[in-house]
């Protein structure tokens, strides 16, 4: 029960943190490759005929659709809708050195190391199997033919949602496709960017009416085994079934035949990262009675009384969504990540409708109950109509964000954002803190993957959020210890684990 020993996960994060990473040099003859792709398998043809949703983004991030509706069994076609608004390539730009494929979801680097896989039972247009999603042909290969949904059942301890799922979408992550230039801070990003995708990824399922849940207690071992992954190198990390059907899973399948194929390889060389590998292997889950124990609930929340000024949130109500909002199609296809902020303001309204949106609950297996949260959000307010610059904490349950202090924050902002221009251009950073004590005591380990990969989910909705109102956003990294500084007291004895900024584009001719 490795999980339980949590100095693991803290030694994990005090090595990663910023400053304090040694210096790196990128071997760019060394780069590599963006994609998973097997050489032998033949590549099945997905469908891209399905007409749009045509939903407002704000509506398909907030709207959760609850597991216990109607029979809904998604067809290819609608599968392969998700995919590409998840994980699809949506822009393809030139430069001196190559073509960059940019992608639905933003991802640290643009470096893409999170694949996406597929176990479904028959469904139309697919007959039952296990399948990887290349994006770079727009095709599924077949790994496995047959349902396997049993194996996921027995794997998740028969969680509920998945026992009901027709169809479970399994996202990985490929340590050396981010390493490469993050080093050990990777499995950070393996959940970042993890995040951004399943935010994607739940705001299409909720524009296209599917149930979806995101699952992340499972007994490791056996799927990465069901995937064939070569776990020193390639894990599974979430699970999320999709739709609603009594008829799903066949049986408990308990052994399965290992599989292996050949892909091609990543660059000329890769470099292990030990420390990877070592906080993966303590989070991980090694029995269904350990994923069981495990699936029990969200700590309670524990904050400081409130002692500031509070600006309750003003957003728009649902009837008007639909003027003010782009749907969740442009949006993801107009999402990119801002280059340079135009050092202005949004107005209030704005960043209520990004807030409210995007924390109006996850379904997920360590959220119980539903819109329970992991993380609070911390803002730096540059500029704002209608609220005086300064630090503010949100009041997620109050729908309010309190004033921790006033003052023009900009220069500070741009530090913390790892000295870069991004967050001090920026109207608005929201950095997304933890009380990582209290998550580990919980969750063991593991605590630190769920905690890190709620950020990026949540994260990954203020992009949509912002980007649905024409606005921009862009993930950023941190120095840690000075974030909670600059927070504290209010913000004492906490973690930072993500930071988003927002705010209005200047449409540069620089590079991304
Ligand atoms: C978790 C996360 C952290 C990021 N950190 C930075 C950063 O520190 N600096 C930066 O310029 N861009 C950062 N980005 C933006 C990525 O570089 C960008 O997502 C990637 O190049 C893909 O481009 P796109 O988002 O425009 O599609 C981050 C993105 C994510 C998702």
């Amino acid at each position: 029960m490795n999980n339980r020993k949590t100095e693991e996960a803290w030694n994990y994060h005090n090595k990663t943190k910023h400053p304090g990473m040694p210096t790196h040099y990128l071997d760019w003859a060394n780069q590599p490759i963006p994609f998973k792709i097997y050489t032998t398998l033949d590549p099945i043809e997905i469908p891209t005929d399905l007409p749009p949703s045509n939903v407002p983004a704000l509506t398909a991030i907030s709207n959760n659709v609850p597991i216990t509706s109607d029979e809904c069994i998604p067809d290819l076609r609608t599968l392969g809708r998700l995919l590409y608004l998840s994980a699809g390539i949506t822009k393809k730009v030139n430069y001196p050195g190559g073509e960059i494929h940019f992608r639905a979801a933003a991802c640290t680097g643009a470096l893409y190391h999170i694949d996406l896989y597929i176990v479904t039972r028959d469904i139309e247009g697919l007959e039952a199997g296990v399948y990887h999603f290349g994006p770079h042909d727009f095709s599924l290969r077949t790994l496995r033919k047959g349902n396997f949904l049993g194996v996921i059942m027995s794997a998740t301890g028969e969680e509920s949602a998945i026992t009901k799922a027709p169809i479970t979408i399994i996202t990985t992550s490929t340590f050396w496709r981010n390493s490469w230039k993050y080093q050990s801070r990777a499995f950070r990003h393996t959940f970042w960017d993890s995040g951004t995708i399943l935010a994607n990824l739940l705001a299409a399922a909720s524009a296209y009416k599917i149930p979806a849940k995101i699952i992340t207690g499972f007994v490791d071992s056996t799927i990465n085994n069901l995937l064939g992954l070569d776990t020193n190198r390639e894990v599974a990390v979430s699970l999320v079934p999709l739709g609603d059907t009594e008829k799903s899973i066949q049986a408990k399948s308990e052994e399965i035949e290992t599989i292996s194929y050949e892909t091609m390889p990543l660059s000329k060389k890769e470099i292990d990262y030990p420390l990877i590998r070592s906080i993966h292997q303590a989070s991980s889950l090694t029995s269904e009675e350990e994923v069981k124990e495990w699936r029990t609930g969200t700590p309670e929340s524990t904050l400081p009384e409130i002692s500031g000024r509070l600006f309750p949130l003003d957003y728009n109500q649902d009837k008007e969504i639909g003027q003010i909002s782009k749907t969740l199609e442009e949006t993801i296809l107009k999402r990119g990540s801002t280059r340079q902020f135009a050092q202005t303001s949004i107005t209030f309204k704005q960043l209520s409708n990004i807030l409210y949106h995007s924390t109006s609950g996850i379904h997920a297996d360590f959220l119980i109950p539903f819109g329970s949260t992991l993380n609070y959000m911390y803002l730096i307010v540059n500029d704002v109509e209608g609220i005086p610059k300064g630090a503010y904490f949100y009041h997620h349950n109050e729908n309010a964000l309190e004033l921790l202090k006033e003052g023009d924050f900009r220069g500070d902002a741009g530090y913390l954002g790892l000295g870069q221009d991004i967050p001090g251009d920026a109207s608005v950073d929201v950095f997304f803190l933890n009380d990582l004590n209290q998550v580990l005591e919980k969750f063991g380990n593991r605590g630190y993957r769920v905690a890190e990969l709620e950020a990026g989910i949540i994260g990954g909705k203020l992009y949509l959020g912002a980007y649905g109102q024409g606005l921009g956003a862009s993930g950023l990294t941190f120095f840690d210890d000075d974030v909670v500084r600059f927070f504290s007291p209010h913000a004492e004895g906490k973690s930072v684990m993500f930071l988003v900024a927002l705010g209005k584009s200047v449409k540069s001719k620089s590079s991304r």
